[in-house]
């Protein structure tokens, strides 16, 4: 056998046809099937490693069957079976199908050998080509399932070569190595808040999913928080180094039990060398990397491990409302390397949620409120299994791209711990707990970076905690403050014109849309837009706005994005391949520099793609004395906000800010044509920020926002250059605000 080369012959992608070109995405997801085991002998073909796992070729003959009984024999009036016996040999878990080959004698089926096997499969695939090029309305979601099902054997076929080949002293590889070494920091673990409530889970829409999916329903969620990533091999080491094994202490009954019975020291797959741990990997053994996610661990070892880590695993309900405002991309099967990454050092949000590893969370597989199981033999499909087993979220590196989804529910024993399964570590939202690792965040790291410099500065993102949040919607009410108020107004008097820069079926993209409140003005205006897709880094926020719109614009799809607008690379895919329309209100692009926002403008047209439009809004430069109130009001609400930013340090970095030593400063610079915002120190003072020390003399400041004013020149200058021409401008005359409209 010869490792499977890195440009193997996976056809890629498996999904994404359209729906009418069943027969098309039937015949790659088949020829996926064989791709994957076509290097392998036929030794290797029919082994059997334990009574869990199946040999490769019964999983290629059982999906076809599956194809066979449950579509050809009941829709093909002419179809002849291939061989009779069949049923017995491949039949996995249908007791209405009748009796069965045992589930743990797989590997004793020698024959049919895999030639037969082929000729199966060609013989049904024969059939399935006769049956898909009829009409297929009654039998699409039938199909769907079959497919579904052969993907979920893709994976299986993977899990089950990787367990086999873990078995021989050998350490075989299913495919070469990956290049050394693999070098990725995944960055310190930081952790994303949600405030719960009444939320919906489970499958919405049309598109396939399985029945265990729904109904869709309400679930009650407590506030709760979200690691950003995976638990990593190096944190994973450090529970193993603190006794984590040992402790009866963080163990479950049951799992202290299996602790001892089986002798577990480690995750499967690891072994101690002299050289340090390794783990056997589809790649053949591989010293463990520290930065990639700790992978084939039970529930029972996720949870010791949250549990001496002061924190727990998620609920799947929690796990799916962070996952619904996501994109569903990550490290799946098309990637073609069959190993978890480390974490992207440069996302920010959740990271991870999709692809890498199924994430165990802490409910128990069952029912949702309303589930029925099919009618007949089909209903087994996952109902059956509702007992002493539990929920695994997001798909892994082995899962066909296109397979999972948000609502997508699967599941395994607790003591399990072939698949390629992680954990991502939850908490409730009051934290009298230290966070695992205690490292520093990257609001740290900024933090940081920016009080050593000569001039000292913060990045104004930091405000925006939930405290920052809500003081800026004051801000937004603030007789001084202008620029919400204005643009409101000016939307409201010209969005009948803006709209009809919008072309029929286009999509509204928005940058940074928070909970889309201006936004709706141009909805409310433009019913010949298609798609919505808003763009914001809090999930949390996204969250709310979108069941929101969706509930209040039901003919819209609302396609939510969480990134960071600044650095997104796709448009979620609903908002692909139709006009575009970029929607940047708020004069938020004002916070840039602006070289940045040249930048953002430059990746804005390629976000946007060919022919786009944009439409931006900028606040022009006016009297200081109105700009000043603007951003210093009477009431103090803008001083709060920025004094905000020391008590968060305070809170998150163990600062010791005294707020009664700084003072708020709103200046204008008319060089810079902005507003900038400091922090003045009113006394000479050190100030301890996780746990260095600086000095602040009296008079000093903190440099904490920009706000850019702007002619119309002045932002045309900032645009061209990023490829944009001013196509409209519609203006508010006093105070001064323009809506601009860009075309690429
Ligand atoms: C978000 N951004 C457009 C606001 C502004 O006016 O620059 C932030 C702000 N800072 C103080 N007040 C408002």
């Amino acid at each position: 056998m010869a490792p499977l080369d890195d440009a193997g012959p996976l056809p890629a992608p498996l999904r994404g046809l359209p729906a009418r070109a069943l027969a098309a995405r039937y015949a790659e997801v088949r020829l996926a099937s064989e791709a994957l085991v076509a290097h392998l002998s036929p030794e290797d073909l029919a082994a059997q490693s334990m009574p869990d796992a199946s040999p490769s070729k019964w999983h290629l003959a059982h999906t076809t069957w599956f194809f066979e009984t449950f579509l050809l024999g009941p829709q093909l009036a002419d179809y002849a079976v291939f061989d009779p016996r069949y049923g017995y040999l491949f039949n996995s878990y249908y007791e209405a199908l009748g009796a069965r080959q045992p589930r743990p004698q797989r590997g004793l089926l020698t024959r049919p050998g895999l030639d037969e096997v082929l000729a199966y499969r060609a013989h049904v695939d024969a059939g399935m080509a006769r049956l898909l090029a009829g009409d297929c309305d009654e039998i699409t979601a039938l199909v769907e399932l079959g497919l579904a099902h052969e993907e979920q054997h893709q994976e299986l076929i993977l899990m089950d070569i990787l367990h086999l080949f873990a078995q021989s002293p050998l350490k075989p590889a299913y495919q070469r190595p990956a290049p050394h070494p693999v070098t990725d920091e995944p960055g310190p673990l930081d952790w994303i808040g949600f405030t719960g409530g009444l939320v919906e889970i489970g499958q919405a829409g049309d598109g396939f999913g399985f029945d265990n999916e729904g109904p869709r329903h309400k679930v009650w969620l407590e506030p709760f928080s979200l690691a950003d990533r995976l638990v990593t091999n190096g944190e994973w080491l450090a529970f193993m180094d603190d006794g984590g094994y040992r402790r009866p202490d963080l163990w479950l009954s049951e799992g202290w039990a299996r602790v001892q019975a089986e002798g577990w020291a480690s995750p499967l797959y690891w072994e101690e060398a002299e050289d340090g741990w390794r783990a056997m990997t589809l790649q053949g053994q591989v010293p463990i990397a520290p930065e990639c996610p700790v992978a084939h661990i039970s529930y029972f070892e996720a949870d010791a491990f949250a549990t001496w880590a002061g924190a727990r695993l998620p609920t799947e309900a929690e796990w799916e409302l962070a996952a619904q405002a996501l994109p569903v991309r990550g490290h799946f099967a098309d990637r073609r390397r069959f190993t978890a990454h480390p974490a992207d050092p440069a996302g920010s949000g959740l990271r991870q949620m999709f692809g890498d590893l199924w994430e165990w969370t802490r409910s128990a597989y069952g029912p949702y409120p309303g589930f029925r199981p099919a009618e007949g033999a089909v209903g087994e499909y996952n109902g059956k299994f509702m007992s002493g087993q539990m929920v695994l979220r997001g798909g892994c590196c082995a899962t066909p791209p296109g397979h999972t989804r948000a609502s997508y529910r699967n599941f395994f024993h607790p003591e399990q711990r072939w698949m390629f399964s992680g954990l991502r570590l939850a908490r409730d939202a009051d934290p009298k707990v230290a966070m695992v690792p205690r490292a520093a965040s990257a609001f740290a790291t900024d933090v940081l970076a920016g009080l050593s410099r000569p001039h000292k500065q913060l990045s104004a993102k930091y405000f925006y905690d939930a405290e920052g949040s809500r003081l800026f919607e004051d801000i937004c009410d603030l007789p001084e403050y202008y620029p919400t108020r204005t643009e409101t107004a000016l939307l409201r008097a010209k969005a009948g014109e803006m709209a009809r820069a919008i072309p029929g079926g286009a999509a509204l993209v928005e940058f940074g849309s928070g909970a889309s409140t201006k936004t709706r003005i141009l909805l409310d205006a433009a019913p010949q837009l298609s798609v919505y897709a808003p763009i914001d880094i809090s999930p949390d926020a996204l969250a709310g706005a979108v069941e929101a719109l969706r509930r209040d614009y039901p003919d819209l799809e609302i396609a939510p994005l969480v990134d960071d607008f600044t650095t997104a690379l796709d448009l979620p895919p609903a908002a692909r391949n139709r006009p575009v329309v970029g929607f940047f209100p708020g004069s938020t692009i004002g916070n840039f520099r602006p070289d940045e926002a040249t930048a953002f403008l430059t990746s804005a047209r390629k976000l946007l793609g060919e022919g786009a439009a944009f439409l931006v809004g900028i606040d022009l430069i006016k009297a200081p004395e109105i700009l000043i109130a603007a951003y210093d009001d009477a009431q103090g609400v803008t001083a709060a906000f920025n004094m905000n930013l020391l008590t968060r340090m305070n809170r998150e970095l163990d600062a010791t800010f005294d707020l009664a030593a700084f003072r708020h400063l709103a200046v204008w610079n008319p060089d810079e044509g902005r507003i900038e915002m400091h922090l003045e120190s009113q006394a000479d003072q050190t100030v301890r920020v996780a746990g260095r020390t600086f000095r602040f003399a009296a008079g000093e400041r903190l440099h904490t926002e920009n706000c850019h004013k702007f002619t119309l020149a002045g932002f045309e200058a900032l645009a061209r250059p990023a490829g944009w021409r001013i196509e409209t401008v519609w203006q508010w005359p006093d105070p001064a605000f323009a809506m601009v409209l860009l075309h690429a």
